[in-house]
C-alpha cells in the first residue's frame, strides 16, 4: 500500500478545540433546570447499613431529594453479557439492598440544587453500620485463592513436563514477585449527566465504550435499547477506567428518574479509588531452568490476581509467558483470590505488564546466573514460531527492536557487573526487558458521507481517550478518499453511530481504522456507480472494474488525463453519497497466525549512593507493531505509557488499610504519579514491519505495548546500579537504601 497521508506526523485535527476548552467532555454538557447528585461513599469495608439519619439533612438548603436502598426504586439488572465485563458473577447492584461489601461502595445519593449544595449536604448525612473486619490483602490467612471459572483463555498453559524439567536443569532461578494495586487516575474524573424524556434516557457520560454502556444501562432499568442514548465525545485520560459502566452512571440516572430533572453526578478524586475499578495486586512465581549455555529448558508461571467477592475479574497475566521465548517445557497457572474490594479493571497494558514484569525480572536473574548478556540470552531463545499455539507469528521483530535499541541506547558501552558504572558520585544501572502485547481486533462498522461540496464526514462509536482517534481516523479517509485532511470531519462517541468495539486492548487503529477505510472503499464505489450512470461523466457507460480512482479523482483504467474530481461527480446531481461498511477480515487467515506486537525497553537509572534515591534518566522503547498511522502520535502515545512503566516501577501504589479496606492514599498528595521532573529522557522507535495478516491496514496497535516492558527494564536498572534484587513494586528509596 502506498501512501500519502498514512505514515505522515499529521498534528492533531481537535488539538485547537482541545487547547481552547472548545472539546467538550461528559461534565461539560450541562442540561436546562438540572440538579447536582454527591454519592456518599460507605467508610466501612464490610457490613450492614443499619441507619441513616435522612431529617437534618433534608432540612438543608437547596436539598432536593436523598435516595438509599430504603427509597431506591427496584432496578431490572436484567443481563447482559459483553466483551469487556465479567463474564461470571452478578454486578453490584446499587441501592438494593443495606449490604456493604467494599470501603467506598456507594450507600446513598443526595440531590441539590448546586454542587456545593450536594456536597455540603452528602458530607452531612450520618449513616450507621453494623461492621465486620474485611479481608482486603491476599496474604491475609483469611483470603483464599480459588480457580477462575471463567473460559477467558487467561488461566492455564501446559507443554511438556515444566517442573521435572526445572528439576534437571543445571541452572535456575524460582523466584517470586508481589506487585501493587493501582489506581488509573487520569486527569478528567468519571462524570455523567442523566436526563430523562419520559422513558428515553440520555447519558452524557465519560466511556471508553458507548456502546456497551447503553447495553448495560439498558438492562440494568429494562428498557429497550433505542431508549438509551450515550455521548461522549471527548475523553481526558481513561487508561482503562472508563471501558466499564460503572455504579454512578446507574445512580445519576436513578436520581433524575426520582427528582424528574436532568443530573449531573461528578466523582470527586477520592471516590476515584472507590468504584471505577483497579489494577489488581498480583502475587506471582516465576521459575525458569537452562542449560549453561543458555538455553531456557523449563518456564513455570504461576499468577495469583485479585478480585471481588460479588464479581470475577481476570485479565491476561500469564499469555505472555507461552510464546515469548522458545522453550520445550512451560506450565502457567492462574488462580483469583475473592476480596472485600470493589471489582479491578483493566489498566493499561492489563495483564501482559504484570505478567511480563515478573517474567522478564526472572530472565534478567538467570542471565546473571548464567554469566550471559540479558539481549544475548533473550537471542538464543528466540522462537522460530508460537510454540503455545504451534502457529507461526504474522510478524515478530523482537530481535530487530533488540538490534536497533541496543545501538541507539548504547547498550555497548555497559559494564554488566552490578555496582560497575557511576557518574561522579552517582551510581547508574541499565536495564531491559522485552515488551509483547496481543493484535486485538474486533468487529466494527463505519459510515461515511460525501458531500457536493467535498468535505467527507465520517461517524462511528469509537473513542478517543488521548491517542488521537480524531487524527488517524481523518488521515485513513482523507487518504481512502484521495483528499485533503482539512477536508474530513471524524465523529465519535456516540452510542447511535455505526458500532465500535471498546476503546482499549490497542485495538482502536486496527478495527476501526479498518472500518473507516472500508466505509470510504463504499463510498468511492457510489461514487463511481453515479459517474458511469452520468452521461456528461468521462467515465459514462464504464463498468465498474473498468474505472480507477486516482487522489480523489475517478477516471478510465489506462486514461493518462487527471480523471474527473469525484466532487465534480456529486455536485452535478447535488445529493451526497453515503457508504457504510465493516471491517471484514477472512477468519480463517486470522486463525492461521499468532499476532502480537514486540518491543524492547531500555531504561538507565541513577541512584544516590547516600540516600538512595532513583531517577529514570534516560529510556527508549523500539517497537514492532505493525504500520505506525502517524509517526507523533506514535510516539507521543509511547512515550505516555513509557511514563505510565515509570509510575508503575517507583511510585504509584494504592495502600489499603487492613482494618477497613480504606485506600488510605485516595488523593493525589499521596498517590504518587510521575511528574516532568520526575522524566528524564524519552525515545520511541519504530522498527518497519509490513504485516500483510493482521488486518486491510497492517496496524497492530500501540497504546498498551508502551507500558508493557517498561517497569522490568528499570528493576533490573537498578538491580545492574546497586546489586540489589527488588521483587515487589514499586521499587522505593527504602528497597535500596
Ligand atoms: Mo486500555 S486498559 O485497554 O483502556
Amino acid at each position: 500500500m502506498t501512501t500519502t497521508l498514512i505514515g505522515k506526523p499529521v498534528t492533531r485535527v481537535d488539538g485547537r478545540a482541545k487547547v481552547t476548552g472548545a472539546a467538550r467532555y461528559a461534565a461539560d454538557f450541562n442540561q436546562h433546570a438540572q440538579l447536582y447528585a454527591v454519592i456518599v461513599s460507605a467508610t466501612t469495608g464490610l457490613g450492614r447499613v443499619t441507619a441513616l439519619d435522612e431529617a437534618p439533612v433534608r432540612a438543608m438548603p437547596g436539598v432536593v431529594e436523598i435516595i438509599s436502598h430504603l427509597n431506591a426504586p427496584r432496578l431490572a439488572y436484567g443481563p447482559h453479557k459483553a466483551f469487556i465485563d465479567p463474564e461470571v458473577g452478578e454486578r453490584l447492584h446499587v441501592l438494593q439492598d443495606a449490604q456493604v461489601r467494599f470501603y467506598g461502595q456507594p450507600v446513598a445519593v443526595v440531590v441539590a440544587d448546586t454542587l456545593d449544595r450536594a456536597e455540603r449536604a452528602a458530607n452531612a448525612l450520618r449513616i450507621s453500620y453494623a461492621a465486620e473486619r474485611p479481608v482486603v490483602d491476599p496474604r491475609d490467612p483469611k483470603a483464599q485463592a480459588v480457580e477462575p471459572s471463567g473460559s477467558r483463555g487467561h488461566s492455564h498453559a501446559a507443554r511438556g513436563d515444566a517442573d521435572r524439567a526445572l528439576a534437571d536443569a543445571p541452572v535456575k532461578v524460582d523466584v517470586t514477585y508481589d506487585m501493587a494495586r493501582e489506581n488509573h487516575n487520569p486527569m478528567e474524573p468519571h462524570a455523567v449527566v442523566a436526563a430523562w424524556d419520559g422513558d428515553r434516557l440520555t447519558l452524557w457520560s465519560k466511556s471508553q465504550f458507548v456502546v456497551n454502556e447503553q447495553a448495560e444501562i439498558a438492562a440494568i432499568f429494562g428498557l429497550p435499547l433505542q431508549n438509551v442514548r450515550v455521548i461522549c465525545p471527548f475523553i481526558g485520560g481513561a487508561f482503562g477506567t472508563s471501558l466499564r459502566t460503572w455504579p454512578h452512571v446507574t445512580l445519576a440516572a436513578i436520581a433524575a428518574r426520582q427528582v424528574g430533572r436532568p443530573i449531573k453526578l461528578v466523582l470527586n478524586r477520592r471516590q476515584m479509588f472507590f468504584t471505577t475499578g483497579h489494577r489488581p495486586r498480583t502475587l506471582q512465581r516465576v521459575a525458569i531452568g537452562a542449560t549453561r549455555d543458555g538455553r531456557i529448558t523449563s518456564i513455570i508461571h504461576e499468577g495469583n490476581g485479585e478480585t471481588s467477592r460479588y464479581e470475577e475479574f481476570t485479565e491476561a497475566l500469564l499469555s505472555a509467558t507461552s510464546y515469548m521465548y522458545s522453550c520445550p517445557n512451560v506450565r502457567t497457572s492462574y488462580r483469583l483470590t475473592p476480596l472485600d474490594i470493589g471489582t479491578p479493571n483493566h489498566m493499561r497494558g492489563p495483564g501482559e505488564s504484570s505478567g511480563m514484569f515478573a517474567l522478564e525480572s526472572a530472565l534478567d536473574e538467570l542471565s546473571y546466573a548464567l554469566g550471559i548478556d540479558p539481549i544475548e540470552l533473550r537471542r538464543r531463545n528466540e522462537p522460530t514460531i508460537d510454540e503455545g499455539e504451534n502457529k507461526p507469528f504474522s510478524s515478530r521483530s523482537l530481535v530487530q527492536c533488540y538490534e536497533r535499541g541496543a545501538e541507539r541506547f548504547g547498550w555497548s558501552r555497559r559494564t554488566p557487573a552490578p555496582r560497575s558504572m557511576r557518574d561522579g558520585r552517582l551510581l547508574v544501572g541499565m536495564g531491559v526487558a522485552s515488551a509483547t502485547y496481543p493484535v486485538w481486533y474486533l468487529p466494527t462498522s463505519a459510515r461515511v458521507r460525501l458531500h457536493p461540496d467535498g468535505t467527507a464526514a465520517v461517524e462511528v462509536a469509537a473513542s478517543d481517550m488521548g491517542p488521537g482517534t480524531y487524527t488517524s481516523m481523518t488521515q485513513v479517509a482523507a487518504e481512502t478518499l484521495g483528499i485533503p485532511v482539512e477536508q474530513v470531519r471524524v465523529s465519535i462517541g456516540r452510542s447511535d453511530f455505526p458500532p465500535a468495539p471498546p476503546h482499549g486492548g490497542s485495538m482502536t487503529m486496527a478495527s476501526v481504522g479498518s472500518a473507516v477505510r472500508a466505509a470510504c472503499l463504499a463510498a468511492r464505489d457510489e461514487v463511481t456507480r453515479r459517474a458511469i450512470a452520468d452521461q456528461r461523466s468521462p467515465v459514462f457507460g464504464a463498468a465498474l472494474e473498468g474505472v480507477e480512482w486516482i487522489g480523489g479523482n475517478v477516471r478510465r483504467l489506462g486514461d493518462a488525463s487527471a480523471g474527473q474530481p469525484y466532487r465534480d461527480i456529486l455536485a452535478s446531481s447535488g445529493q451526497p453519497i453515503e457508504a457504510h461498511a465493516s471491517n471484514f477480515r477472512d477468519p480463517e487467515a486470522a486463525q492461521r497466525y499468532s499476532m502480537h506486537s514486540f518491543g524492547a525497553v531500555f531504561a538507565e537509572v541513577a541512584i544516590d549512593p547516600d540516600v538512595s534515591t532513583i531517577r529514570v534518566r534516560r529510556a527508549l522503547g523500539a517497537y514492532g507493531a505493525g504500520r505506525i498511522v502517524n509517526p507523533l502520535l506514535a510516539s507521543s502515545q509511547c512515550t505516555g505509557g513509557m511514563i505510565g512503566g515509570i509510575g508503575m516501577a517507583l511510585m504509584e501504589q494504592t495502600a489499603l488499610d487492613a482494618r477497613d479496606g480504606r485506600p488510605v492514599n485516595a488523593h493525589m498528595a499521596d498517590y504518587l504519579m510521575p511528574v516532568n521532573l520526575d522524566i528524564g529522557q524519552l525515545e520511541a522507535l519504530f522498527v518497519d514491519e509490513d504485516d500483510p495478516h493482521v488486518n486491510a491496514l497492517g496496524v497492530k496497535g500501540l497504546g498498551e505495548i508502551a507500558l508493557v516492558g517498561m517497569a522490568p527494564a528499570i528493576a533490573n536498572a537498578i538491580h545492574h546500579a546497586t546489586g540489589k534484587r527488588v521483587r515487589h513494586l514499586p521499587i522505593r528509596i527504602e528497597d535500596v537504601l
